[in-house]
């Protein structure tokens, strides 16, 4: 596992770097689209193989310097985007031969330490959570949006079983004063029934705000429909989730045009749907014992991935319509 040392005290490990080598198979060459490009882990080990070329994206602006020097190292192998990997569609690719695309979702460990950030509870400062082009706050999440918005946010985004009251409790304390991340905990702390957790008690509420601030439902939704459509034929879409939603998303995208089920033997005259990709294995691949030593935050890691059988640009799925309460909670930030 590659670690990269990013400043004296604050160390990023590439999660599952060998399994996705392993699966995305750069030694034969083509172009690979790194869609979380953080501190670079995924491109500098694809670019270690000749004939290989990366375009590697990073929504934070942090990740440029990384990338700047990627690019000083390779410059006609490396090309650094600042965009969101919903915006895929937009690159330029003319007669790539994209032969891979790689999620790693989540956070880096330097931006969870970015107090700027905001993204942990344990920052001292302002709720913030933006991890960059973003159109809002946790801070406006907090302060502005109804009760029943927020409740729906905790409980679909973090599983939260307290949300209704935390909700309540947020509206309550907001009118006498603006709601810091250490106001937040407390609120969340007093609002809790059981008082004893595994997890710290805010874990939840926070999640569930990071998703939401950060638009990660509609991200990966549209993330995973241009991945599919851009690839060629034998390309493969591998995608690293860290929580149960994502995961559901990925199993749910993969799974879904990869077999057909539409077709049932009563019904033999309907046209067989061409199936997209092939699936070789159904279960997750999970960090080694080693890994999860060296590195413990990687223990909620799942490696999905899929192989193109044919050069489609069209694809139909029903993903949208699948996920569409959560986008539509998602949807409710337009209003910040
Ligand atoms: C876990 S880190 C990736 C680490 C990387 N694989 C490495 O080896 O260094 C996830 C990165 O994805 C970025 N990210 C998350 N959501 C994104 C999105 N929708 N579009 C583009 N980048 C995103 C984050 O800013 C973060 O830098």
């Amino acid at each position: 596992m590659e670690a990269t040392i990013v400043s004296d005290n604050v160390k990023h490990y590439s999660v599952l770097l060998k399994e996705i080598i392993s699966v995305i198979s750069p030694q034969h060459g083509g172009t690979f689209i790194d869609c979380t490009f953080g501190q670079g882990g995924y491109s500098r080990e694809i670019l270690k193989y000749q004939n290989t070329k990366v375009i590697a994206l990073d929504r934070d602006i942090k990740s440029e310097n990384i990338g700047k020097e990627t690019q000083e190292k390779f410059p006609n192998r490396f090309l650094f985007k600042n965009l969101r990997f919903s915006k895929l569609k937009n690159l330029k690719l003319k007669n790539e031969n994209i032969k891979g695309i790689v999620f790693d979702l989540g956070y880096s460990l330097p931006q969870i330490k970015d107090l700027e950030k905001g993204l942990s509870f344990n920052s001292q400062g302002e709720l913030n959570m933006m991890m960059g082009k973003n159109d809002f706050s946790a801070k406006e999440v907090i302060n502005n949006l109804e009760g029943k918005e927020i409740e729906k946010i905790l409980r679909f985004f973090g599983d939260e079983s307290n949300a209704k009251l935390i909700s309540k409790n947020i509206i309550k304390e907001r009118e006498t004063k603006k709601i810091d991340t250490q106001e937040l905990v407390r609120i969340i702390e007093r609002s809790k029934r059981k008082k004893k957790h595994k997890i710290h008690s805010a874990t939840k509420t926070f999640q569930a705000l990071r998703i939401f601030v950060n638009n990660e439902i509609t991200e990966l939704i549209y993330g995973l429909i241009y991945s599919a459509k851009i690839l060629k034929k034998n390309g493969v879409l591998a995608v690293v989730t860290f929580h149960s939603l994502e995961d559901k998303i990925v199993k749910y995208f993969f799974k879904n045009l990869s077999e057909n089920k539409s077709i049932s033997r009563y019904e033999p005259k309907i046209q067989q749907k061409e199936i997209l990709f092939k699936m070789p294995i159904k279960k997750p691949i999970v960090p080694s014992d080693k890994e999860l030593k060296e590195n413990l935050s990687s223990r909620s890691a799942k490696l999905r991935y899929v192989i193109k059988q044919e050069d489609r640009f069209e694809i139909e799925s029903d993903i949208l319509d699948k996920f569409s309460h959560l986008v539509e909670i998602e949807n409710q930030g337009l209003k910040l």
